[in-house]
Parts: structure tokens; sequence; C-alpha cells
């Protein structure tokens, strides 16, 4: 199974990237192959609605660091997006990464699978981290869900680690790990 991971945020042993981490070590012990991009490192832009991607194209028109994360997502089985919560939401690279995206769907609006590039049936992990406790940002994860559901994600799963700032937060958090290594389990089985 090829897994792609990608790391939003800018700390690369940030909490985010350590949960994502444990999950790929998961994954090397069930024989997945993995490829990382650390999207703080890449130069690249959001959506820039050239559609290109609907009338010229059958991808994102624009040749900047993003183009081979793009690539990757043709080929994997299992996507891993880490996120730190910037003011409410996903961080910028995200984001970014999500509105670009959209060069996947052949038209405007998806009605089918048949509408979007990507095969259907693969598994995403999302993780957030943030600062503030569990009671705050709930919704963030499913601002995303019916997109990633176009998108061919037909199974997802969320790792949320709350009142976490720092690596070795996440180091003392027993039950996020645990929760990762359950849904590694379910996800390579
Ligand atoms: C610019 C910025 C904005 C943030 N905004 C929020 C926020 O709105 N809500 C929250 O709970 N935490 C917020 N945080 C805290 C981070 O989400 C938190 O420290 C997270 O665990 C960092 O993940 P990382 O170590 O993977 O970068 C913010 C941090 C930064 C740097």
């Amino acid at each position: 199974m090829k897994v792609v991971c990608l790391y939003g945020s800018p700390r690369l042993e940030g909490s985010s990237a350590t949960i994502a981490n444990h999950f790929l070590e998961c994954a090397g012990s069930h024989g997945a192959t993995v490829q990382t991009f650390a999207l703080h490192r890449l130069d690249y832009c959001g959506c820039t609605s050239c559609s290109a991607c609907k009338k010229q194209l059958d991808r994102c028109i624009i040749n900047d660091g993003l183009a081979p994360v793009l690539d990757s997502l043709y080929e994997a089985e299992v996507v891993v997006m880490a996120t730190p919560i910037y003011f409410d939401g996903v961080n910028s690279k995200i984001i970014a990464f999500m509105e670009r995206a959209c060069s996947y769907f052949k038209a405007d609006w998806v009605e089918s699978q048949e509408d979007c590039r990507l095969t259907w049936g693969k598994k995403l992990v999302f993780i957030i981290t943030q600062g503030q406790p569990e009671n705050v940002g709930r919704d963030i994860f499913g601002r995303f869900e019916e997109v990633l559901e176009q998108l061919g994600f037909k199974e997802r799963h969320l790792i949320r680690a709350c009142g976490v700032n720092e690596p070795e937060d996440i180091q003392r958090r027993e039950d996020v790990l645990e929760l990762t290594e359950e849904i590694a389990r379910k996800t390579f089985m």
C-alpha cells in the first residue's frame, strides 16, 4: 500500500508531525511504502480559479512546488494530512492544498464519482492538533468531509489532539497514540 503524508505544520518536530510520524511507523510495520511532503518547505499558491483544469488540461496548470504533491495522490491508497489549528481553521498550507485539489475534478460541480480524476476508495487519516480544549473547533474537520468524499476518500479517520502545544505534550498523551495505532490497524488490516 502506498501512503502519502502531507505535513501542514512548519514544525516538523511539532505535535501534528509527531502523531503523523507515529502513524507512519505503524504503516511501515505493515509493509506500506511511505512518501512524505513537508508543505511548509514548498513554494506554492492556492487555486487561481483559472478553470484550465476544467477546460484545457486534465490537471492543475500551475507548475509550482505543489505539482509533485498533486501528482503523488494518483498512486496513493492512504493519505495522511496533518495540520495544526491556526485561527480556528486548518493552516494555510493545507487550505491552499485543498483549494488546488479542485483540479482533480473534471467539472465545476461534482455530481458523481465519475467527475473526479482520483480513484474512489482511498483512505484518509486527518490529524488535527490545537492548543484549545476539545469543545473548541469541533466542526473543523466537518467543513471538509463533503469534498473529501467527492475526492474519493471512502474511509476517513480523524485524530484530534486538543490542549497540546509542544511535541512532549503528545508523548504524554497515551490516548492519542493509542487511537493512532488503532486507526493504523484498521487502515492496513
Ligand atoms: C498562528 C497560530 C494560530 C493558532 N491558532 C489557534 C487556534 O485558533 N486554536 C487553537 O486551539 N490553537 C491555535 N494555535 C495553537 C496550535 O494549534 C497548537 O500549538 C498546535 O498543537 C501546533 O501544532 P504543531 O506543533 O504541529 O505545529 C495557534 C498557533 C499559531 C502559531
